[in-house]
């Protein structure tokens, strides 16, 4: 029997993969240290266990204090952060795996009891309603402050130094979270942007402060090893609205990028069921497949057949597991032996403490 096309082996641009298993981004707020940095005994011991996956995407590391919106989770702009995940990146290539982090500025769904009572950063002065996790519990969402081009520009600046530390720490790339209704998604739709300066009023406008970003990164590191996410057909989740520009934009911002030599594009298929959308593309390896020309990985809601089909029928390279990684830490090892995979506990996702987060079984490695 030939090998199933998950566990053949992939160059990501110069990065050699032993198979195209990917550990997908994952919060899980388990810094709740001063410093929000990362440490030996938690972060460094969890994705060392995951160290046999093609490769691993941290979770969502934000890149000033203004980016954070979420508790307890590890940052990649102060000293001691850069420290912390020293330690997650030497002891993943001890394993001899491979890590690149994924730099975060969630804009609008912060909250003020991050940032002393002042209101989240976001393209336009527009409401989520959603909800945002602050150290007292989830709250609702406030009318976020309009940014100047002033604090857009310090925005860039943080996502480069964010990879400019990401380097020092001894990732072996980054990936721009430009998904999810966080920052830089709330520039591309037209129901979060509204404004009528460069960055806003026509698709290019809307794209632009990505590309920005990428050509700040590109000053401190090669562009093979950049790569970004996006999730087109986002309608509903993390108080994210589609209109009929939104995928004309993603179609876009997804044929510009060719003009780049980057890592990778992520893609995520719709969170939610979008058949009734008149704007939604439903299918999304298979939309923007034939668009991008370099490596595209596709996510969300994925088991071992599906991952090898999308692999087979040419629509994705890689395929990027969430939730199955949170509670299989030998997921590569499982789809090797056919052993069933252990079962996810919502309640320990974002909790601190190591009960679901180091106590899940790898049965399947020995
Ligand atoms: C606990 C948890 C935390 C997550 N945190 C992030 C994150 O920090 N960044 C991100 O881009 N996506 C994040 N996601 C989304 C996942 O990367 C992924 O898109 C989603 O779980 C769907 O994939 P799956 O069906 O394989 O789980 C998170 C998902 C979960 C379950």
């Amino acid at each position: 029997m030939s090998k199933q096309l998950l566990l053949t082996d992939y160059n990501l641009n110069g990065l050699k993969l032993p198979n195209r298993v990917v550990m997908a981004p994952m919060t899980r707020s388990r810094a709740d240290n001063a410093e929000n940095a990362p440490r030996e005994d938690f972060e460094a011991e969890y994705y060392a266990l995951r160290a046999s996956a093609g490769l691993i995407i941290s979770e969502g590391s934000p890149i000033s204090d203004e980016a954070i919106g979420y508790v307890n989770v590890p940052g990649i702009y102060k000293s001691a952060q850069i420290e912390g995940w020293k330690k997650v990146t030497e002891k993943v290539h001890e394993k001899n795996g491979r890590i690149f982090i994924q730099l975060w500025h969630v804009g609008r769904m912060s909250h003020p009891d991050f940032h002393k009572g002042e209101k989240p950063l976001a393209p336009s002065a527009i409401n989520p309603n959603a909800q945002s996790y602050t150290p007292e519990g989830f709250k609702d969402t406030v009318t976020p402050k309009e940014m100047t081009i002033a604090e857009i520009k310090q925005t860039i600046e943080d996502f480069k130094n964010g990879a400019k530390n990401a380097m020092e720490a001894g990732f072996d790339g980054v990936e721009i979270h430009s998904s999810n209704g966080y920052l830089l998604h709330q520039f591309f739709n037209g129901t979060s942007n509204t404004r009528t300066d460069e960055y806003g009023g026509t698709i290019e406008n809307r794209a632009k402060i990505l590309f920005e970003v990428i050509d700040a990164i590109k000053q401190v590191m090669p562009e093979q090893k950049i790569g970004l996410r996006l999730n087109p057909s986002l309608d509903g989740p993390f108080g994210m609205t589609m209109d009929k520009e939104t995928i004309p934009t993603f179609d876009y911002i997804v044929n510009k990028l060719n003009e780049y030599d980057l890592a990778y594009v992520h893609l995520s298929e719709p969170f939610t069921d979008v058949s009734d959308n008149d704007f939604a593309v439903s299918e999304i390896a298979k939309h923007y497949r034939p668009l991008y020309k370099g490596t595209l990985i596709i996510n969300a809601g994925f088991d071992q057949e599906k991952g090898n089909k999308v692999i087979e029928e040419g629509n994705a390279d890689l395929v990027a597991y969430g939730k199955p990684y949170i509670s299989n830490p030998d997921l590569v090892e499982r789809f090797e032996k056919g052993v069933d995979l252990t079962d996810w506990d919502e309640d320990t996702f974002y909790v601190p403490g190591k009960k679901g987060y180091l106590d899940y079984p790898v049965n399947a490695r020995d």
